[in-house]
């Protein structure tokens, strides 16, 4: 799949709205494996659609497990606790959510019911530590064995079936490394309860307390009551089966929210607070306990069950110091809102951070230096002095294929808000931006939507040129190699023709077709639902690409109270991070201050071929000659006309791309434009 190289951000000066937050990782990932252990089925209401989950149910499948999505809601048939493949290499991308607790149940169900299995992933989930997890598991009498460095995966887990397990003396785990092992032997350990309770004892102190919490309350839907000595010791009953509830809804990502929380700490202003939803008071995830910390430091929140609402409240904010063991993930949020604090913030306790997607200790240093904030790193620690006031400098900043470097990075560009600064703020590039697909694939599309920024600050590129120059092709590519929102303006005039046809009205009639080119009722769609259009309702997507609908939008865009009315919604398509709009007139009418203004051409010969190509590969017959005609009647109408006539502005860049395929003229465009806007390495 296509990744784009780099996202540049904009300064952003507000956020406002609403945000509905993708599924937690954390309760998805535990949920799929316990619905593929248990009996039944379970409908998963919810549940996130990442890279980590991917992985997970691509596991489930192999093992076995029935998988049928239904919308929002996908059914699992479980396993009842009997493997179905008892062979299987399983690839688990860099997902510790599955790695740990799969390694866990496949060890005892390997041993017990015979099995032969290989777990692997990219390479960095070849660096994470497994060790602990392994070294607790062969004293039971698992036969695992390290493919490569001990202590990390790949793994091989192997057994004979009739194989029986010493579950009677207790099970000993390190808690202090991660505290994914001891979730890996909760969620595992039922499947030997059989014979006889199994006790497990926890090694050193505990961390990230909360996320046993969770596997612990999911056991609990699922029928498996651990008792809790403390957090050293669980016990888990005899004869203890995982039993499917019927039905479940994952909660939003307590972590996810930890962003908007912050962007809301630090932009929302004035009227409305950001409103987050999917995660509030009732959370079972200790991430969400970031609230604290964000109250802390001078944010304003109110929140309920399912919400969160966020304004900015003491400005600049607190810094604060904090131990962070029971936020892991969600505190690195914090050194992203230390970096708009009137004073240095420290982070204690966060030593997982060094094994995670990445070491964030260092990462997280590294990059914040780059913005012009001195940081001190300390083994489990990190201390950040901010920027002073007009320190902040343009960065381009890594992000280590970790989503929550990603993540935190956007929140660099809000750095014109900054106490003190005077002049603009600077554009923040984000290196790998889609990387976030672990746990938020919308991430920057869900930011875009709550975020704003001066339209100045808001890059454009036109690309304007006649029927059939290829610039609709060259503007949406264009559009996705950059991230950025598509304009095409084209389609606007189509729909007001369109609207024209429905009503009766005459596409001369200039009043009456102004009148409903103001009120158009138009709906792009995005996501799933990108490249299909509505006008009042009805999908217009087909119609609006006839020719007899291009004909008509060549007429009503003659008229100037038709061009007026449709002015304003132009305008409107300038949002964060950037705007590509193509058309006619986008450099020299609409958007005369664009950052870079492209003029296609192509010889009415070569435009009438491609069309005609394209129509025969429809299965639609056509003649060059008309075609060519028709192309020729519409330039000159274009190109005559009064107002806004197709021509190219002064400071157009021309691009005859008669002799370039598609991505030669992508490439053009965007070699001009990290021309025209060098970015600091
Ligand atoms: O780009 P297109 O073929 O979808 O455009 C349809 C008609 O709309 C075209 O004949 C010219 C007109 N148009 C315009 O006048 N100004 C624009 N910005 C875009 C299109």
């Amino acid at each position: 799949m296509y990744r784009i190289p780099h996202l540049d951000l904009p300064p952003l000066n507000t956020v406002s709205g609403r945000v509905r937050l993708p599924g937690s990782k954390s309760i998805s990932n535990r949920v799929l494996l316990l619905a593929g252990l248990a009996a039944g089925t379970t409908e998963v209401h919810d549940l996130l659609d990442s890279d980590d989950t991917q992985v997970m149910l691509a596991a489930l499948a192999a093992l076995g497990c029935g998988l049928q999505r239904d919308g929002r809601v996908l059914r699992v048939s479980g396993l009842g606790g009997q493997l179905q493949a008892h062979r299987a290499e399983l690839f688990l991308g860099n997902a510790g959510t599955a790695m740990r607790p799969l390694a866990a149940t496949l060890a005892v169900l390997a041993a017990t019911q015979g099995g032969d299995f290989t777990l692997s992933g990219v390479p960095r989930m070849h660096e994470r530590p497994i060790g602990d997890l392994v070294d607790a598991l062969r004293p039971l009498g698992c036969r695992i064995e390290a493919l490569g460095r001990p202590g990390y995966p790949p793994l091989r887990l192997q057994g004979e079936a009739g194989g029986r397990l010493a579950t009677a003396a207790p099970i000993r785990v390190r808690g202090d490394v991660s505290s994914q092992f001891l979730t890996a032997l909760l969620l595992a350990l039922p499947l030997a309860s059989a014979e006889g309770a199994l006790t497990i004892e926890v090694e050193g102190a505990l961390i990230s307390k909360p996320y046993i919490e969770i596997t612990l309350a999911l056991l609990a839907r699922f029928g498996i009551l651990v008792q809790r000595q403390d957090w050293q010791r669980f016990v888990i009953p005899r004869g203890s089966a995982y039993r499917s509830p019927g039905s479940l809804h994952v909660e939003g990502d307590a972590s996810s929210a930890s962003y908007f929380i912050a962007a809301g700490a630090i932009a929302a202003q004035g009227g409305a607070p950001l409103r987050i939803e999917g995660v509030g008071s009732d959370s079972i995830q200790g991430d969400i306990r970031f609230i604290d910390a964000a109250l802390a430091m001078g944010a304003r929140i109110q929140s309920g069950p399912g919400w969160v609402e966020v304004h900015r409240g003491r400005w600049p904010l607190a810094p604060i110091t904090l131990d962070c063991t029971a936020i892991p993930d969600a505190a690195m949020t914090l050194a992203m809102m230390a970096l708009y604090a009137d004073g240095p913030s420290r982070l204690d306790g966060i030593a997982s951070w060094r094994v995670k997607e990445t070491d964030r200790i260092a990462a997280m240093a590294t990059e914040l230096r780059k913005l012009g904030a001195a940081v001190d790193e300390g083994p489990d620690s990190i201390a950040i002095t901010p920027p002073p006031a007009d320190g902040w400098r343009a960065a381009a900043l890594a992000t280590y294929d970790d989503h929550r470097m990603a993540m935190c990075a956007s929140l660099a560009a809000f750095n014109g808000l900054a106490a003190g600064r005077r002049g603009p703020g600077c554009a923040v590039r984000i290196l790998d931006p889609q990387c976030v697909g672990k746990t938020f694939p919308d991430y920057f599309e869900a930011l875009f939507a709550v975020a704003g920024a001066a339209p100045h600050d808001v890059p454009v590129i036109t690309v304007d040129g006649p029927t059939a120059s290829g610039k609709g092709t060259l503007a949406a590519a264009l559009a996705t190699a950059l991230g950025w929102q598509l304009l095409d303006s084209g389609a606007l005039y189509r729909a007001a023709g369109l609207a024209a046809q429905w009503d009766g009205v005459s596409p001369d009639d200039e009043a009456g077709v102004a009148r409903l080119a103001g009120l158009l009722d138009l709906r792009f769609g995005d996501g799933l639902e990108a490249g299909r259009t509505w006008l009042r309702g009805r999908e217009i997507t087909e119609a609006l690409r006839l020719e007899s609908t291009g004909l008509l939008a060549s007429r009503v865009s003659a008229l100037p109270a038709v061009r007026r009315a449709l002015h304003g919604l132009q305008l409107a398509f300038r949002r964060v991070p950037g705007l590509v709009a193509d058309g006619r007139d986008m450099g020299t009418v609409v958007f005369p201050d664009a950052a870079l203004k492209v003029f296609l051409t192509a010889s009415p010969g070569q435009r009438a071929e491609r069309r005609y190509k394209q129509l025969i590969s429809k299965g639609i017959s056509a003649n060059i000659d008309s075609l060519r005609a028709d192309l020729e009647a519409r330039d000159a109408r274009d190109a005559n006309r009064s107002v806004a006539p197709c021509r190219p502005a002064e400071d157009a860049l021309l691009l005859d791309n008669s002799a370039l395929g598609i991505e030669q003229s992508v490439q053009q465009v965007l070699d001009w434009w990290e021309q025209r806007r060098p970015f600091p390495a």
